[in-house]
């Protein structure tokens, strides 16, 4: 497989970092070409200083993080600080980022990037709420073609939500960015909740984590460790569902996910039901399909990716 290039779009999030890390330490596979940060778990000053603690966790100072948006296309931001701590990445104790912010808005970087690289060669990966991603759609409707996909956490179909009884989080914070980027054409790879609760990480696989021994592998076991707390006493789960990482795993090994191209559509009009992602994953509908929706995952190959991969750190 040829070596995809690739924008992270985040709000970390210790679930974003393990995505990002997941990516960072898998260069034969992807390049990171750039990571832009949006407002989402916490607002948007944390999200890009998390985004750079992360790349200096991992000893990649170098690569370029923006700033993006700082709320929603049309509503008031959500934050998920009773999931992630006040500082989203609560758990670790990790140095002040010292590598600088870059200066362009990170929905300008997004189109220059996918205007600069041949047609067809970026790839969008979304961890968080999708307003960056729409505004830069928005801004420069000839980038949609260039996009070689949009592979992305969020929405849920069976699992329904977690923010609301039907929405999940991402989708929940910015519907409307999420409709412009469901209804823009480009190629959709999407991990719902459907996926995520069955990535969790017991005992063992945060056990494993720690077992690297290196500062990469004990921060994700006091990351996962911190936000566990949340889901086991909201769901009963062995651990906590590590979301993101889907998105970063699925470009290395996406033999192990399984799921169905079908229509998606975003609720935007009804607050009862705001952000669900209605799916037909039966297909009772002519709606023409415009996702790859994902159902399932091989959880033991998923986590033996990731310790081998965050090893290499
Ligand atoms: C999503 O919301 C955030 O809390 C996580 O980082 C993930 O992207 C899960 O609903
Ligand atoms: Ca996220």
């Amino acid at each position: 497989m040829s070596k995809q290039k690739i924008i992270i779009d985040t709000d970390p999030g210790q679930d974003d970092a393990v995505a990002i890390l997941l990516a960072l330490a898998s260069p034969d596979e992807i390049e990171v070409l750039g990571i832009t940060a949006v407002a989402g778990n916490v607002p948007l000053a944390l999200t890009q200083r998390n985004a750079r603690m992360v790349c200096e966790l991992a000893g990649r100072p170098d690569i370029r993080v923006f700033a993006g948006c700082d709320r929603p296309l049309g509503r008031d931001l959500v934050t998920a600080e009773h999931v992630h701590g006040k500082s989203g990445l609560d758990g670790p104790v990790l140095p002040d980022p010292v590598m600088p912010l870059q200066e362009q808005h990170a929905v300008d970087f997004i189109i220059d990037t996918v205007r600069e690289h041949a047609s067809g060669s970026v790839t969008l990966c979304p961890l968080g709420p999708l307003t960056n991603v729409a505004m830069a759609l928005e801004k420069a409707p000839d980038i949609a073609p260039r996009i070689r996909q949009i592979v992305l956490m969020g929405g849920a179909y069976f699992e329904v939500g977690n923010i609301t009884p039907s929405a999940e989080f991402n989708i929940y914070v910015d519907p409307q960015a999420a409709r412009i980027v469901f209804r823009s054409g480009v190629p959709l790879v999407v991990m719902p909740l459907d996926v995520t609760h069955k990535a969790l990480v017991t005992a063992a696989r945060n056990d494993a984590f720690r077992a690297i021994g290196s500062p990469v592998g004990i921060a994700v076991a006091q990351m996962t460790e911190f936000f566990e707390r949340f889901d086991k006493e909201k769901y009963g789960s062995l651990g906590a569902p590590l979301h993101d990482p889907c998105v970063t795993a699925w470009l290395i090994r996406p033999d192990l996910f399984t799921g169905r191209h079908v229509n998606v559509e975003i609720e935007t009009q009804s607050e009862l039901t705001m952000g669900m992602t209605v799916a037909d994953w039966w297909r009772v509908t002519r709606r023409a399909p415009n996702a790859l929706f994902m159902g399932d995952v091989d959880a033991d190959g998923f986590f033996d990716l990731l310790t081998e991969r965050l090893a290499r750190l």
